[in-house]
């Protein structure tokens, strides 16, 4: 090839068809990445962003009459093997790697083990692992053990991996989705000496800026169709969510003074390493936010506040009366509902039924967790939660694991609301949840709080508390350091505080 003929395309897809019984996950999409190029896939959730990378790397076979060329080369089919082989690598959300191991292990086992059947020297695997992670650009303890590592580093190790394998184009699949804002900006700054590489990168993410921020273009997908291919300089965020959503969702700051009484009262509150003297009052048609770093003692507050884990010290009351929580099933008792960040080990029951998640909740509220609703009143119950959330469901018998994430957020939100509680304890209800889904959620959190909901809303993402709720706390190192109005105080101030 003469040197200035232009590089293969990494991807070149067309004609993709997924049907799931009946249901068309996508609809004669086409797809095409370039050589080193960093490409946003985005979309509403289950628009089919999933699907696609599922084809793309051998998971899921496409319908009769797909077009697929990886590096120039034609495949009439494409197993996971193959993909491999041709220099495709994902990223998974649960990273696939294994906890007991070393750093070094993760990252060169499976590949020099084979190349070389009879066991290769842990100093050849070191070696193997540093010269990764050196093409990453990244320094990280080659010994350690895997699973004494933040998830953000383990992501590093994953990726690692996949350039071992010698991988050319690389899928990450949400993978900011439980990171903080440093954190993120470790991962982007990989995935841009990646590119520089000559690797390409699919980047999946709900948070709009990244996306911008990371790509060179940009496939937008709504409803299995593909809307079109864009570059990303010149695009907007309020552009590129009316691609993704047909609608624009233009947004003014919420914040009123609310005219309930106190519902939730906190009190000196302090659990030894992770939260330390927090008070606040939390009105009913309140919507208070919370926001600061990972870390910073948020989601345990919540765990507390829900009765999952005892407070060393302090007093939390409801409505005058103090309240003595031994565990969660207390907490509802007494109204309070609890939206966790972590919808996969704390909000659902992956292999039972959409329908059976939705009211689970409510059963534990009225039965203690042994009754039964009647068929009737369930099938009410589900109905209207999923019309009320618009949560985009085949039937509602089937399994919540075949959900899209969004979705699948959404059938939490609908399991507490459905317990009709006093307090909703909302720990960044939106992660992995797209834009205007986001926007619906907040228009609900907002109605709730019109009927006299009192509502902590927690949230790493500050416009997310700036734009919803009336007043906000901020946490760090397990305190609250600052109380703002963001009617007073402005969205860059906040985020100067909480990212300082
Ligand atoms: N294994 C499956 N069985 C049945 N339906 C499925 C399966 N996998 C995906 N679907 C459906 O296909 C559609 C596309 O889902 P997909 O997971 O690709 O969406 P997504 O764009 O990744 O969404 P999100 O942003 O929420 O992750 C959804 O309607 C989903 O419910
Ligand atoms: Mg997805």
């Amino acid at each position: 090839m003469p040197a200035d003929a232009p590089p293969v395309d990494a991807l070149r897809f067309s004609g993709i068809a997924k049907i799931f019984g009946g249901v068309k996950a996508l609809d004669d999409v086409s797809f095409t990445v370039g050589a080193g190029e960093v490409h946003c896939l985005a979309g509403e959730n289950g628009c089919g962003k999933s699907t696609l990378i599922k084809i793309v790397t051998g998971v899921y076979q496409p319908e009769p009459g797909a077009r697929m060329q990886i590096f120039g080369q034609d495949y009439a089919q494409i197993s996971p093997t193959q993909a491999r082989k041709a220099g495709i690598a994902v990223i998974w959300q649960d990273l696939a790697l294994f906890a007991e191991m070393t750093v070094a292990e993760n990252i060169a086992f499976e590949t020099m083990l084979g190349n070389r059947p009879r066991g290769v020297s842990y100093s050849r695997l070191r070696t193997a692992a540093a010269s990764a992670l050196a093409r990453l650009d990244v320094d990280l303890d080659l010994d350690a053990r895997l699973g004494d590592l933040p998830i953000a580093q383990r992501q590093i190790v994953a990726i690692a991996r996949a350039l071992v394998s010698d991988a050319r184009l690389i899928f990450m699949d949400e993978p900011t989705a439980s990171l903080t804002q440093s954190e993120t900006d470790a991962l982007l700054s990989v995935v841009r000496t990646l590119s520089a590489r000559g690797v390409a990168v699919v980047f999946v993410s709900h948070r709009l800026a990244e996306v911008l921020e990371i790509s060179s273009r940009v496939t937008v997908l709504r409803d299995g169709k593909l809307v079109g291919v864009y570059p990303t300089e010149g695009m907007t965020q309020s552009r590129l969510t009316e691609l993704m959503t047909g609608s624009s969702f233009a947004q003014d700051v919420m914040a009123r003074d609310p005219t309930g009484s106190d519902v939730l009262r906190v009190d000196d509150l302090s659990r030894a390493g992770e939260y330390e003297g927090v008070s606040f009052t939390l009105r009913g048609g309140e919507v208070l936010g919370l926001t600061g770093l990972i870390g910073a003692g948020r989601t345990e507050l919540c765990h507390t506040l829900f009765g999952m884990t005892p407070a060393d010290r302090g007093r939390i009351s409801l409505n005058g009366r103090e309240l003595n929580l031994s565990s969660n099933r207390d907490a509802v008792a007494e109204g309070i509902a609890y939206v966790s960040e972590d919808r996969l080990a704390l909000g659902l029951i992956q292999p039972q039924s959409i329908s059976d998640n939705t009211v689970l909740a409510v059963l534990r509220r009225i039965t203690g967790g042994v009754g039964l609703l009647s068929g009737q009143k369930q099938e009410a119950t589900v109905a209207h939660w999923m019309a009320e959330l618009a949560v985009k469901i085949g039937k509602p018998a089937d399994a919540v694991s075949t959900l899209s994430g969004g979705n699948q957020q959404r059938v939490v939100l609908a399991k507490w609301l459905a317990t009709q509680p006093k307090v909703l304890l909302l720990d960044c209800p939106t992660v992995g949840v797209d834009v205007g889904a986001r926007a619906g959620i907040f228009r609900i959190v907002r109605q709730l709080a019109e009927k006299g909901l009192a509502i902590l809303l927690v949230s790493d993402e500050v416009p997310e508390v700036y734009m919803n709720a009336d007043r906000v706390l901020h946490m760090a190192g397990g305190r609250i350091v600052a109380e703002w109005d963001p009617r007073r105080t402005g969205l860059s101030e906040m985020e100067a505080a909480v990212y300082a």
